[in-house]
Parts: structure tokens; C-alpha cells; sequence
């Protein structure tokens, strides 16, 4: 049977926009649990501003409570040098720098512009690899802005591009708030696909639209292997309205099972982090 790998969002991007904190406790148990569904790759931190996105301030702590599960990388969110320091302080496994494919969704998340987040991304990619950590890339805005409306192909293909050739060993492509569709994908895919061969990309879809399992099996038909999901289909980015919802984890691996796929993963634990992901709704 073909595998496809899961990577887990919830704890990160699931839990990142919402607005009543969160015990860490809480994380920690969501985290453990998670560890046990047979995830290679849970993200469980992002080490940027506390003044941008308060949820995540406990990040360190997050990271110093939870059990290692044996042959899981335990992935921190990393947007300068100074993120990159605390990642490591706190013991993340590997970390991801995150750009954006739009400007004006660049400027909202990140406070700069495109080229000048590729200029801070080249010193914080370059202390990892000086480490033997590994750099996961971001690009969000693959087919839509908030801000900017319709992303063309060519300009995702561009940041992939960039982003692989500082040293990133996989990109994931982020439909942020959920619009694309299998046509949109297809057509923004075969432009990253001239940049970036298909085993070092990952689909990272919103469920906004309610399209992102269809948008998997589309890049499913392209070649991608690997797709970013949260248990509970919980989250959003807080600077992109409208981006409510990663795509359920419990979906995903559903609906590849039944087209034959095999993700390794647990049914029952992934449920049952599930349920505790959407109590932590608010
Ligand atoms: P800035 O204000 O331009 O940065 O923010 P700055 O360098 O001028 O620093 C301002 C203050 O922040 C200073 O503190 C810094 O020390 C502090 P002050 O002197 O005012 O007390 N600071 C930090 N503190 C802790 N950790 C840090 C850090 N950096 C600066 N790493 C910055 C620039 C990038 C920091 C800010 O814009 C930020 O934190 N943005 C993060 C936004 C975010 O987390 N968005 C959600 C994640 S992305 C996402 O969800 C999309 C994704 O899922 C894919 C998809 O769906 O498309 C990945
Ligand atoms: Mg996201």
C-alpha cells in the first residue's frame, strides 16, 4: 500500500488564533497524546512575537512539559534569529520560517515585505544548518490573498524556489484561508513543480471552502506525499481573516484509507485528540 505522511498542525496552527489562553497543561496533554497517534512530525511551538499572537507565548514551556515520543520531530515556527535562539533554548527537533507568495498577506503577518523576509530567513536557515537543524519553509497565500485577491502560480513558484535553494529540505504550500480549488491548485502546483520536485513539497490546506480534500487528491495526482492537517480541523491564522480552519487530520487520513493510501496513523487516538482539540475551542 502507498504511504502518505501526515504532518500535525494542531497544536500550532490549530491552537495559534485562539483568544482565551490556554493552560499550557492542556497543550502538553494534547501534545502527548498527538505523540502517540504515530506522527513522524508534530508542530508544537512558534517562537514569535507574544505581542503578535499571545497564544503562543508559552511555546518553551509547551516544548519543557511535554514526553518525547521516540522518533518524532518536535517542529517550532521560527521568523528571525531571535525566534531561532529561543527555538533552540527550548529544544525544538527542527524549526520552519514562513513566507508568503502575496505582499500584502507579508506585510500583515510578518511586517515586511517579500524580499525582506527572504533577506531575514538566509541568517536564521544558515545557524540551523550550522546545527544539523532541519528548516522546513512556508509559503502561504498559494492561490488567494485576503488582502491581495488572486496569487499567481509563478509568483508561489518564485518563494519556493527561494526558500529550497537557502537550504529548506521541504516547502509546504499554504492555501491560508481555505479558497483554492483542484483547478487553482493544479495550476499554481505545475508552476512550483518546474522549481521544486514534488518528494520536497507539502500541501498545507485550509478547509475554509470546504475544498481541501478535494485539493489533496489534486496534488495527490501530482505527485505530493506529505500534507499538513490538525486534529479537530481547529485553527486559523490570526492575520488572515477568514482563515478559520486547518483541514481535519481525522478527514484526511479518512478519506486516503479509503482511496487506498496509508498514513500509519492510529484512528482511535488521532479521535480522541481530536475531541480534546475542539474542547480547547473558544
Ligand atoms: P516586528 O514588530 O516587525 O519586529 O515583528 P521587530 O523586530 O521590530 O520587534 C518588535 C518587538 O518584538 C521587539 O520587542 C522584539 O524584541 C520582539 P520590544 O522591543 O517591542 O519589546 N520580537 C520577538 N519576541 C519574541 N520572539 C521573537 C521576536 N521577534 C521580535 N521571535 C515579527 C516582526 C515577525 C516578529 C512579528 O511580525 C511576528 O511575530 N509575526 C508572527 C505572526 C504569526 O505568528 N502568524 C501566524 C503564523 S504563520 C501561519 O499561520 C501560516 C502557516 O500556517 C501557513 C499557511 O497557512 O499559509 C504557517
Ligand atoms: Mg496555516
Amino acid at each position: 500500500m502507498d504511504s502518505v505522511e501526515l504532518v500535525e498542525m494542531g497544536p500550532r496552527d490549530g491552537l495559534q488564533n485562539e483568544k482565551t489562553l490556554i493552560p499550557t497543561d492542556r497543550k502538553v496533554a494534547l501534545v502527548d497524546t498527538l505523540s502517540g497517534a504515530g506522527f513522524s512530525r508534530i508542530e508544537v511551538a512558534s517562537f514569535v512575537s507574544p505581542k503578535w499572537v499571545p497564544q503562543m507565548a508559552d511555546s518553551a514551556e509547551v516544548l519543557a512539559g511535554i514526553t518525547r515520543a521516540e522518533g518524532v520531530s518536535y517542529m517550532a515556527l521560527t521568523p528571525n534569529l531571535k525566534g531561532f535562539e529561543r527555538a533552540m533554548e527550548a529544544g525544538a527537533d527542527e524549526i520552519a520560517i514562513f513566507g508568503s507568495a502575496s505582499e500584502g498577506f507579508s506585510q500583515a503577518n510578518i511586517n515586511c515585505s517579500i524580499a525582506e523576509s527572504l533577506e531575514r530567513f538566509l541568517p536564521v536557515v544558515e545557524a540551523a544548518l550550522v546545527r544539523k537543524v532541519k528548516v522546513r519553509g512556508y509559503v502561504s497565500c498559494v492561490t488567494d490573498c485576503p488582502y491581495d485577491g488572486r496569487v499567481a502560480p509563478d509568483a508561489v513558484a518564485a518563494v519556493a524556489g527561494e526558500l529550497m535553494a537557502m537550504g529548506c529540505y521541504e516547502v509546504s504550500l499554504g492555501d491560508t484561508i481555505g479558497q483554492g480549488t483542484p483547478e487553482t491548485i493544479r495550476d499554481m502546483l505545475i508552476a512550483v513543480l518546474d522549481r521544486v520536485p514534488a518528494g520536497r513539497l507539502a500541501g498545507h490546506y485550509h478547509d475554509t471552502g470546504g475544498r481541501a480534500l478535494d485539493n489533496i487528491e489534486m496534488s495527490l495526482e501530482l505527485g505530493l506525499r506529505v500534507f499538513d492537517a490538525a486534529v479537530g480541523g481547529l485553527g486559523g491564522c490570526p492575520y488572515a481573516p477568514g482563515a478559520k480552519g486547518n483541514v481535519a487530520t481525522e478527514k484526511v487520513h479518512d478519506r486516503l484509507t479509503a482511496l487506498g493510501l496509508s498514513t500509519g496513523l492510529d484512528q482511535e487516538v488521532l479521535g480522541r485528540a481530536g475531541d480534546m482539540a475542539k474542547a480547547m475551542r473558544g
